[in-house]
């Protein structure tokens, strides 16, 4: 039924080859002068000539994109050798104080090394610089808000995951001197980890346990890069939960500032 169908269109209502490729060059014709008008009229709009309206699309264009898309940070390998001495770095532990915070960028050489101080791999694929109870992979993760946005640090692969282009540093701590530092390190208790204690009490006390073995490892790295640490417990939670985004049970436990 079909078939017939089909063939009776082809003989009576589809157009023969010589008129279909007449009505083409109309409709393309008539495009051509819809198109022609649509340039005029914007071009006219926009009072622009061609030499400058196309480069400034493009640009436009690519500035609108490389704004949306998120890229990853591979972190050059941590500093293991050489530098000064753990004793020495014990000695020159310290709190930089607010007014001492820089905006002097720190070398993304010196953050990976600070972040792999704080939570990286040193023995294969299951050994940490932090110790880590019952097994478990490290169940405090580590943002960094910095000037230009927000990123979360992969252990594993030693990069830096981008989560959004924003500066947060302002509105998630109490004291307002935060918000200078270069990079403001934000501990999060991993929820979906720690919930496999099944002890909520464990839970809480092994994060924290964590979160202090951490940050005095980056006070540590800090005093051997020459650069400006502190440690921060009067936090804004729930402005933390929302900028980054954490899922239920998840649990924002401080700040560590970083600063040259
Ligand atoms: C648990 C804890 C919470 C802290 N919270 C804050 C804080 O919210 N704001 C701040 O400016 N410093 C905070 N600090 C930093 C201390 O004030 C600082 O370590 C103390 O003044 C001692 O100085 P030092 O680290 O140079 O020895 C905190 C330190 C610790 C250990």
């Amino acid at each position: 039924m079909f078939s017939n169908q089909t063939s009776a269109n082809a003989d009576h209502r589809l157009p023969t080859m010589e008129q279909e490729s007449e009505m083409c060059s109309v409709f393309s014709n008539q495009t051509d002068v819809d198109a022609d008008h649509r340039r005029y009229t914007t071009k006219r709009a926009l009072c622009l000539p061609s030499s400058v309206f196309r480069p400034l699309l493009v640009f436009l264009m690519t500035f609108a994109f490389s704004g949306w898309a998120l890229a990853d940070i591979a972190l050059p390998p941590p500093r293991t050798e050489g530098g000064m001495g753990l004793f020495e770095a014990l000695k020159k532990r310290a709190s930089v104080s607010g007014s001492d915070l820089s905006a002097a960028e720190i070398k993304l050489e010196d953050l990976g090394t600070v972040l792999w101080a704080a939570t990286g791999l040193n023995r294969g694929t299951k050994g940490w610089t932090v110790p880590m109870a019952n097994g478990l992979p490290p169940y405090c993760r580590i943002y960094v808000a910095g000037n230009d946005g927000v990123w979360r640090y992969d252990w594993a692969t030693h990069s830096l995951k981008e989560l959004s282009k924003e500066n947060i540093k302002g509105g998630i701590a109490a004291q307002s001197f935060v918000k200078r530092a270069f990079y403001v390190l934000i501990l999060v208790a991993d929820g979906e980890i720690l919930a496999t204690l099944n002890n909520e009490k464990d839970a809480a006390e092994f994060s924290q346990v964590a979160a202090g073995a951490m940050s005095q490892n980056i006070y540590l790295a800090a005093a051997a890069l020459k650069l400006g640490t502190r440690y921060i417990h009067s936090i804004h939670r729930e402005a933390i939960r929302s900028a980054l985004k954490l899922p239920q049970g998840d649990e924002p436990i401080s700040l560590m500032l970083l600063s040259k």
